[in-house]
């Protein structure tokens, strides 16, 4: 497989653009008033734009049973493509009762501002636990994913979609940097490979790391962190993102790393997110996926690897995209730098492991990551934005 840009397809071949054109916009805007509604919730908004601006290609809006069954069983669309992840709309039954296939609805944000438009072509009942199980991996109601599924409604709705109007991100419009932007501005920067990183949590020492050892390989690195809906305890993304903007002025080089939002939702589904977020940087242009430990995991539910692990079920032709494996970084105090076991012969109470759920930890408990941990720029951020005073370590 060529690692080459000008050779890295969109997945499926195209890059979708479901964005509605000015004349598009000026029908479906004269419809408003008389199409059914139907009231998306944070993570469906995220899916309506990830479609609309092709992050999710190759689909062109939300998924029919055919597709969602082989993608729940197999990971697959019907037509054999690589997806992991169902991208549906779901909606209870009272909703779905008036709603009839073939016809337009108008979708509405939380707010109830008009914000897209559907192409019903099918509604259709599923079944929660098999999805939680196959997707999942548990049917554990704890799971913060499997939450968000038993508690959305029971009919999926099917079909094409138009988003009205990219509009700019209310609180990261900078960071906005659609896939055809993002793939224009790497050919801009000479890159003809680039490492995408997903991120969900603060940046912290090992996330540094690895993402410097996989720009050791590649030439540029893409921050991609995540802004969609995650579970509550997770550190708010305004905060997280001020964190990198404080990294990029001090710790990285302009010419070789961009910064841009990830609009998407967070699953927590472990092995299968790790491809799906792979697909997703694929489409934004990137040539290779950073998978470290625990990707995409929440408490224990999947073993370290397992993200990793999963990348062997598929042919690499088939992804399209490189993933760059790492194992658990920590700070060693005998080489005192970062370092995985690959790389350390260190013993274990000379291991100073660190995690974003640590990080969040301690500081609800009012501590301040130390140095081996976080930057302390980021630690002092952090602080600041959780009140916690900064007294632990000058910066
Ligand atoms: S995630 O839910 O978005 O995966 P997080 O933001 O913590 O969570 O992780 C981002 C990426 O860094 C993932 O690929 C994850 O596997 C990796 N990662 C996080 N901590 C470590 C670590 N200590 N060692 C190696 N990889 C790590």
């Amino acid at each position: 497989m060529s690692y080459n840009l000008d050779s890295i397809a969109p997945h499926g071949g195209q890059l979708v653009n479901r964005i509605a054109t000015p004349e598009q916009k000026q029908v479906f805007l004269s419809k408003a008033d008389f199409l059914p509604r139907v009231q998306l919730d944070q993570r469906a908004v995220s899916d309506l734009q990830m479609i609309a601006i092709g992050g999710f290609s190759p689909l062109t809006g939300f998924m029919n049973q055919e597709d969602y069954n082989r993608v729940v069983t197999e990971m697959r669309l019907a037509n054999g493509t690589v997806w992991s992840i169902p991208v549906t709309l779901s909606v209870n039954e009272k909703v779905a009762a008036p709603l009839t296939e073939g016809s337009l609805i108008r979708l509405d944000n939380p707010g109830g501002q008009y914000i897209g438009v559907l192409e019903l072509t099918q509604k259709y009942h599923y079944d929660k636990t098999r999805e939680a199980i196959h997707v999942y991996r548990t049917n554990d109601s704890n799971h913060p994913g499997v939450k968000v599924l038993y508690n959305q409604g029971s009919v999926h709705l099917a079909g094409d979609v138009w988003l009205l109007e990219r509009e700019p991100h209310p609180l990261f419009p900078k960071y906005q940097v659609d896939p055809v932007e993002s793939r224009q501005l790497f050919q801009e920067m000479g890159w003809k490979t680039v490492v995408g990183f997903q991120t969900r949590n603060p940046i912290h020492r090992a996330h540094e790391y690895i993402q410097k050892c996989a720009l050791e390989i590649v030439d540029g690195l893409f921050l991609h962190p995540l802004v969609g809906a995650t579970k509550e305890d997770d550190i708010p993304a305004d905060v997280r993102m001020r964190c990198y903007e404080i990294l990029m002025e001090k710790y990285y080089p302009h010419n070789r790393v961009l910064l841009a939002i990830n609009p998407s939702a967070m699953r927590y589904a472990g092995p299968r997110e790790a491809i799906f977020h792979a697909l997703i940087r694929k489409n934004y242009g990137c040539t290779h996926f950073i998978v470290g430990r625990d990707h995409a995991g929440v408490g224990n539910y999947y073993g370290t690897y397992d993200a990793q692990h999963i990348f062997d079920e598929f042919k690499p032709e088939e992804l399209g995209i490189v993933p760059m494996m790492f194992e658990h970084a920590f700070y060693c105090t005998r080489t005192e730098q970062m370092a995985t076991s690959k790389t350390s012969p260190s013993l274990p109470e000379e291991r100073i492991h660190l995690s974003g759920t640590k990080v969040r930890e301690m500081l609800r408990r009012g501590e301040l990551p130390p140095p081996q941990f976080s930057r302390p720029e980021v630690a002092a951020e952090l602080a600041r934005a959780m009140q916690i005073p900064v007294h632990t370590y000058d910066i």
